[in-house]
């Protein structure tokens, strides 16, 4: 069974369990639930937008998790609390085209891509404190719980790589989000009190501790994040036009030399700006790698904020409310470093804290952002924790 501490409900506001998973399951499910499964959703301490173009990305698994009990069955009988059952889920045929089925369904498929057979139908109950629409990867925490589930129950003896790689197939070809492979590396593979640093050209990795006395703070702006699918697709367009100009395979070869030559010679100014904050953001991910292990928050607190301002000038995934947010942290007592976490366009801040200065930083943030005329935000800590894991009964 899963440690109980994994689940840590109710410390957290906005998002919370509502009560026992097998509380869950009698009420919706018939039977004896015959796995365990849970997985985390994530956070990205720096490196936005550079996983699909082959570059260096920082992020961390959170204790925050969707978790889920199943079994194998004759019939699809899944259960979202609270949303409710999967009523437009019969058998795998067709794949929603909304709501969160759609995840499920894409799973299916994925799988039978690369397995060569559907997973079986399941029964199950399945839970989450990850808020969703917020950046922090909510659909690769259900895609990936389910996922492990399978993988569990019908013995496929899949890596947790190979799990982000189905993961991953699934939402690039299913759901239709040409997204690197970031979140989905993130989830399967995160490790407690570590973020992960990865080269998503050769999808190898390294777990970086978070040193001592570092807290991690969500700063949900609660306004989820509007047209993001076409608008980060469209982002990906663009960078592989720029790289093409460049005549390069991805902008992880570019440099910002080669970049204001083609400049010179008219390239389209968007794609230049797109290409502007790959390129250097790909350099600030290598050097608060470096800060990061000498514990240099100087350093750490800089990149971010430069982080944050490319990504708001040069790539316009910003928004209102997120830089009122990382203007809040900047400026609050006991900030290392904040930023727009995920793909932007809504969502959330991370900062990083001194963790003895958290309560005074939680005050002064929403005091300065309370000036705006924002939605209330949503402010919580979270541990870097554990990638997916599912156990058998
Ligand atoms: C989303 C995608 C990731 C990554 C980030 C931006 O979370 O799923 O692959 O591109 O946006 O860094």
């Amino acid at each position: 069974m899963i440690p109980r501490e994994t689940f840590d409900r109710g410390r957290y506001s906005n998002r919370v369990f509502s009560g026992s998973l097998s509380a869950l399951w009698k009420q919706n499910c018939s039977g004896e639930f015959e796995c365990e499964s849970s997985a985390p959703g994530r956070i990205n301490l720096i490196g936005e937008h550079t996983d699909y173009n082959q570059g260096f990305v920082f992020p961390a698994a959170i204790s925050r998790r969707t978790r889920g009990l199943f079994r194998i069955s004759t019939r699809m009988n899944l259960y979202s609390n609270p949303i409710g059952p999967a009523a437009n889920l019969q058998n795998f045929d067709n794949i929603p085209t909304r709501g969160w089925t759609r995840y499920v369904a894409a799973c299916a498929h994925a799988i039978r891509d690369e397995l060569n057979a559907f997973p079986p139908l399941l029964e199950g109950v399945l839970d989450s404190d990850l808020p969703s629409g917020s950046g922090l990867s909510s659909s690769a925490a259900l895609e990936i719980c389910l996922i492990s589930a399978w993988n569990a129950l019908c013995k496929f003896n899949l890596t947790p790589e190979k799990i982000a790689e189905i993961a991953w197939i699934a939402e690039t070809r299913y759901v239709g989000v040409n997204c690197g492979k970031m979140d989905q590396l993130a989830v399967a593979c995160g490790k407690r009190a570590h973020a992960m640093f990865i080269d998503t050209r050769s999808l190898q990795f390294e777990h970086v501790p978070i040193p001592a006395g570092i807290a991690l703070v969500v700063l949900d702006t609660c306004k989820s994040r509007a047209l993001a699918a076409s608008a980060y697709n469209e982002r990906v367009a663009q960078c592989r036009s720029a790289a093409e100009t460049l005549g390069k395979t991805s902008l992880r070869d570019a440099t910002l030399h080669e970049l204001e030559s083609a400049r010179k010679r008219g390239m389209d100014e968007t794609v230049y700006k797109r290409a502007r904050h790959v390129i250097t953001e790909n350099e600030r991910v290598l050097q608060f790698r470096v800060a990061l292990q000498e514990a240099d928050f100087k350093k750490i607190g800089e990149l971010c904020r430069q982080s944050h301002e490319s990504l708001r000038n040069d790539y316009n995934v910003s928004s209102p409310e997120l830089d009122a947010m990382a203007r809040s942290a900047w400026n609050a007592p006991g900030c290392i470093a904040a930023r727009l976490t995920g793909a932007g366009f809504g969502g959330c801040c991370v900062a990083l804290v001194h963790s003895d200065k958290f309560k005074n930083f939680e005050r002064s943030v929403k005091a300065s952002y309370g000036m705006y005329a924002f939605p209330v935000p949503a402010i919580w800590r979270v541990d870097a924790d554990d990638g997916a894991k599912a156990f058998l009964r």
